[in-house]
């Protein structure tokens, strides 16, 4: 990796300031944590600068607030850090300010500090320079780990390298080392799939893979757009048709590389107790909609994965979150883990999910912690909270 990381810098005695992407999913009832893989995910970097005489200040954003409503409080991730680092976790009750400041401060070597959420203040969202300055102002070091939120030019992402010597952590490097190497030096066969809802999300992955890889396998509900701009009926499936146009367009820059179902589960309503039933590609009747892919479509995206060497994969095959509807994603998912000899990335999101569900997500060479970050990466958009940390 071309960007200094933590590995370059000497933290010994100093208080440094880390952003992590702490923006886990919680159960809407009880605030109760539902998946703490990005917690987890950032305990090597935490510990290293631990186990090298540094204190910590740890900033996160979490979901989307608009006020400063509790339900979006930091609170419950303090809680759990504290559990799995072993050490007692301090939680901030502000972001900024004399209090805050005072408090980071006084940390002594081991400490760690986790401020409230960065998106109380809504300077976080706009870069505001001065907010930037006031959070540069808790640390001697800026640390960025926060893969998944690495597409955001927000302060705590992107302005505060513009105030303290900048480097990236661990997981940080990880997430780098796996998607750069797949988008710009894997080994063939390269094959893509990619599943999800809309083309729209993915035209920018599609033309920024087509000349690197062997093959995109596509599912999910964007074949569904494909196959009716091929002419198919797809009764009440979603179908994107602004996009119909760019599908065709799609269609026809990636001849002989992109790959369709041939066969789909089919469902007379949206719904996970929805009657289904297996038709081709081509026979999907009024009123039915597509859930999934079929049982062919995953023998012939077996038959391009079989001798892969480095497969790339976002978005799932189908409405993965009913059980009914599953059988495509998590096909691939376990086939993708049995692999002898692939390199496997998955992308953030719904494939982590998805790979998580399947039981073999520590099967894959790289579950991405980032959603929305792995797919501006994998179009080949420059990360503004990777660009702004020092080169090496
Ligand atoms: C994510 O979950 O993708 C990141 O934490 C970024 O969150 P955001 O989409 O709200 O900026």
């Amino acid at each position: 990796m071309e960007k200094k990381t933590i590995r370059d810098v000497d933290v010994q005695g100093k208080r440094v300031l880390v952003r992590v992407d702490f923006n886990v999913p919680q159960d809407k009832k009880d605030g109760h944590i539902t998946d703490d893989r990005r917690i987890r995910e950032s305990l090597p970097t935490l510990q290293y600068l631990l186990d090298h005489g540094a204190s910590l200040v740890l900033m996160s954003h979490l979901g989307r607030p608009k006020n400063k409503e509790e339900k979006y409080s930091l609170k419950p991730v303090a809680a759990r850090l504290q559990e799995l680092l072993g050490r007692p976790v301090q939680m901030a009750d502000d972001v900024i300010g004399d209090a805050v400041l005072r408090q980071a401060q006084a940390l002594k070597p081991g400490e760690v500090l986790l401020l409230e959420n960065v998106r109380f203040y809504p300077e976080e969202e706009k870069n505001d320079p001065a907010f930037a300055r006031e959070l540069s102002r808790l640390g001697d070091l800026y640390v960025n780990d926060a893969f998944g939120s690495a597409h955001r030019a927000h302060a705590s992402t992107r302005g505060v390298a513009d105030y303290l010597p900048a480097v990236a952590g661990f997981l940080m490097e990880e997430e780098l080392n796996y998607l750069d190497g797949a988008l710009n030096n894997p080994k063939h066969p390269y094959i893509a799939i990619l599943g999800g809802a809309k083309i729209g999300d993915k035209i920018g992955v599609i033309k920024n893979l087509l000349p690197k890889v062997d093959k995109i396998l596509i599912g999910g509900g964007m074949a569904n757009t494909f196959a009716k701009a091929a002419g198919y009926p797809v009764g009440d499936s979603l179908a994107e048709d602004d996009k119909l146009d760019v599908a065709r367009e799609l269609m026809d820059a990636g001849k002989g590389k992109l790959v369709f179902p041939v066969d789909w589960t089919i469902a007379d309503r949206f719904a996970a107790d929805a009657e289904s039933r297996m038709v081709d590609v081509q026979s999907v009747p009024d009123g039915w909609r597509i859930l999934d892919v079929g049982p062919e479509s995953i023998k012939l995206f077996e038959t391009y994965l079989k001798d892969a060497k480095t497969v790339v994969w976002n978005g799932p095959m189908g409405v993965f979150e009913f059980p009914k509807f599953a059988t495509g994603t998590l096909a691939i998912a376990k086939y993708l883990a049995q692999l002898p000899d692939a390199i496997t990335v998955i992308g953030g999101g719904d494939s982590a999910s998805a790979v998580e569900m399947a039981g073999v997500a520590d099967k894959m060479s790289h579950v991405s912690t980032g959603g929305g970050a792995s797919l501006e990466f994998m179009e080949g958009r420059p990360l503004p909270g990777i660009q702004a940390l020092q080169d090496k």
